[in-house]
């Protein structure tokens, strides 16, 4: 696959999509900052890259609920890269709805980690670019943010709360050179879905990568992945809510 970005941010760089889509961008020789949580895994991740063709790799450690923290990281990614041409924001919890059921907290954790903190780092990012007039960010949500499901209204508020925003940002900067992608995959077989029975309707991290990194690089303003679902979407919202509220799923 024919990529051109040169430099390349991604938040959540631990993601298995992130992963497989920061293996494509390496092979036309990009620089990455890679930020995460988990510094061992950067680390590898790092390594992985830069075996495949990557010319540099710096690795930013940082738990991303922690707002306070997003500024340093941003600055520190533009004192690296100095242009930056594309940021994939991919970090997100797949959290137990249950659990957010019974404790106020654990829904606030959960929309900071899914909703709030990428949109603090959209903020952001979207600042910088158009200081530098020109960008791409690439956010993935979910279609789980298009219709709240008895099963993870949560996670799906904040993804929501994301697609949305990404919306208006993309208008905003739309004469500044700076593209917003809002990536809308449906289910991927990635650690966040270990628990979760497999069905046909799962896609690989692999393939879904090949189809963000494309929708990125042709500066898409939406890209569901796999493309089937903007279909099956399109019937899910036509749905009467008196219907869709009894649905068990
Ligand atoms: N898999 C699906 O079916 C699916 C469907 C729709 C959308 N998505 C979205 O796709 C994106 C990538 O997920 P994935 O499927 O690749 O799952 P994944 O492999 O589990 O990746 C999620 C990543 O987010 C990181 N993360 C979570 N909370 C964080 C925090 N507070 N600070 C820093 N990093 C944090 C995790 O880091 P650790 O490894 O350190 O925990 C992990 O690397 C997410 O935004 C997810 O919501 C996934």
């Amino acid at each position: 696959m024919k990529t051109s970005y040169q430099s390349i941010v991604i938040i959540g760089a631990t993601s298995a999509i992130a992963q497989e889509c920061a293996r494509l961008w390496a092979k036309n020789g990009a620089r990455f900052v890679l930020v995460g949580r988990n510094e061992d895994h950067l680390r590898a991740i790092a390594q992985d890259l830069t075996t495949r063709g990557a010319q540099h790799v710096a690795v930013s450690v940082a738990d991303l609920r922690a707002r306070d923290a997003h500024q340093a990281i941003v600055d520190a990614s533009v004192a690296t890269l100095q242009f930056i041409d594309a940021v994939l924001i991919a970090h997100g919890t797949l959290p137990d709805q249950k659990a957010c059921e019974e404790s106020v907290d654990a829904t606030m954790d959960a929309l900071l980690t899914n909703g709030i903190s990428a949109i603090s780092l959209m903020h952001r990012y979207a600042t910088v670019m158009v200081g530098q007039e020109g960008g791409e960010i690439g956010v993935i949500s979910s279609v789980a943010g298009e219709r709240g499901r008895s099963s993870n209204y949560t996670y799906g508020a904040a993804k929501a709360a994301v697609t949305t925003y990404a919306s208006g940002l993309r208008a905003r900067l739309v004469d500044t050179g700076v593209q917003v992608t809002t990536i809308l995959p449906g289910f991927v077989d990635t650690p966040m879905t270990a628990h979760v029975p497999k069905g046909f309707l799962f896609a690989s991290a692999a393939s879904v990568a090949k189809r963000i990194v494309k929708a990125m690089e042709a500066r898409r303003d939406v890209v569901y992945v796999p493309g089937f679902w903007k279909w099956i979407m399109r019937i899910v919202r036509l749905v009467p809510e008196g219907v869709f509220k009894r649905l068990k799923f």
